[in-house]
């Protein structure tokens, strides 16, 4: 049976008639056009589809849109102001932290809800933070780099 569910995305209120069990991954990127978050195993493993729920990263595959009711969403195409980008998104640019870009999204929005909990993480605490989301590619040492040098950024404004 059809319900409404409503919720922030991107700071924008948005209302969707689903089929409660239906992924919030799957509305995002069918129904609302995120495809910025990746559909990669469907099973909670990789983190490709990771967005930030009330500012904790959360895999949007594992989730049913009806227990988003009245969150606050944030994904890939919320992050940027305008023309500028998150400092996180910059980093990753800056130094190369990518090669196919498909776990991208979900490695910047796991690092987003990692340096929220922890601003000043150690070397150690970002890699034990990022352990489980895969990159086919093998960019984790630059990931790695780049999350450091976004979480001394965001430090400088101290602004997430
Ligand atoms: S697609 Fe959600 S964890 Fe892999
Ligand atoms: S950059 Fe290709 S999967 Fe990570």
């Amino acid at each position: 049976m059809k319900q409404s569910v409503s919720f922030k995305l991107n700071n924008q209120n948005v209302s969707v008639e689903v089929n409660g069990d239906e992924s919030l991954l799957t509305i995002i990127r069918t129904y609302l056009d995120k495809t910025g978050t990746k559909f990669g195993c469907g099973l909670g493993d990789c983190g490709a589809c990771t967005v930030l729920i009330d500012n904790e990263a959360a895999r949007s595959c594992m989730i049913l849109i009806e227990d988003v009711a009245n969150k606050e969403i944030i994904t890939i195409e919320g992050l940027a102001t305008g023309e500028i980008l998150h400092p996180i998104q910059k980093a990753f640019i800056t130094l190369d932290a990518l090669q196919c870009g498909f776990c991208t999204p979900g490695m910047i929005m796991n690092a987003l809800g990692l340096l929220i909990k922890n601003p000043t993480p150690t070397r150690n605490e970002i890699i034990n933070g990022m352990e489980d989301n895969l990159c086919r590619c093998g960019s984790y040492n630059r990931i790695v780099e780049a999350i450091e040098m976004a979480a001394k950024e965001m430090n400088k404004k101290v602004k997430i």
